[in-house]
């Protein structure tokens, strides 16, 4: 059985005493409602600690955006695994699009970060999705499995349980544009298929996969009642308790 897994990614907004205030509003709903699925929150760098200390005695996951593709050394600017790890921050997400789009981050600069994420028993959200010029060219498919193939390779099997993949189409990131829940599915059978034939189709059964863009209140019931949407990766309806809390007690 593959339990429900939704995560907020906060993106650059919030600073930390926002991020605290309402990450602490959270926590609290969440022992209060006790949602029947993992709740994952992504504040920026500078806010972790801050939203750490907040989410306390709750089992929110507190996760970063991104992270260095190096344990340490001269890279100005950059946030290594391991000063994650110190703070007690153990998931990732890696490859959104955004990073992909604005910071030229190529499927083998991702892969070399879920490996060295790996390497530290960290739990890492990969993000796959196609732009809409890919989508309207035919090359959905193509793209999802060059983004797999070179983001997983040598990833090891038994690594796997570590991976969570978000599937979100570009085109439907912060548009308000959502792929319907059928294109969802279809997406993630295709992206269940590849994880098969890369691995084993036990791997495959209980892959996590959260879908991203435009998730809110409104469409995350329809979403989540297909059979291959297992989660999903929440944008701006992540960033206020009124519109997060509805999406994470969505099956109640
Ligand atoms: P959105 O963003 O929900 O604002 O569309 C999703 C994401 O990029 O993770």
């Amino acid at each position: 059985m593959r339990r429900a897994y939704i995560a907020g990614n906060w993106k650059m907004n919030l600073t930390p005493s926002e991020g605290a205030k309402y990450a602490a509003s959270l926590a609290e709903a969440v022992k209060k409602e006790a949602p029947d699925c993992r709740v994952m929150i992504a504040p920026s760098f500078v806010s972790i600690p801050a939203v750490l200390n907040a989410v306390k005695g709750s089992d929110i996951i507190v996760a970063a955006q991104n992270m260095a593709n190096h344990l340490s050394g001269a890279y100005t600017g950059e946030v290594s695994p391991e000063m994650l790890l110190d703070l007690g921050v153990r998931t990732v997400i890696l490859g959104h699009s955004e990073r992909r789009q604005y910071y030229g981050e190529t499927d083998e600069i991702i892969n070399s970060k879920v490996l060295l994420a790996l390497s530290l028993k960290m739990d890492v959200v990969l993000c796959v999705g196609e732009t809409l010029e890919e989508r309207k060219s035919g090359r959905l498919e193509e793209v999802l499995k060059r983004q797999l193939e070179v983001g997983l390779k040598d990833v090891l099997p038994e690594e796997m349980e570590h991976i969570t993949i978000a599937y979100e189409p570009v085109w439907a990131i912060g548009t308000g544009e959502t792929a319907t829940p059928e294109d969802a599915d279809g997406a993630h059978s295709f992206i269940r298929f590849t994880v098969a034939s890369l691995y084993s189709d036990d791997i495959a059964k209980n892959l996590i996969i959260q879908y991203g863009g435009s998730v809110k209140a409104g469409n995350v019931k329809a979403l989540m009642a297909k059979e291959n949407v297992d989660g999903a990766l929440v944008g701006g309806a992540s960033l206020t308790l009124e519109q997060f809390l509805p999406i994470i007690t969505y099956s109640k």
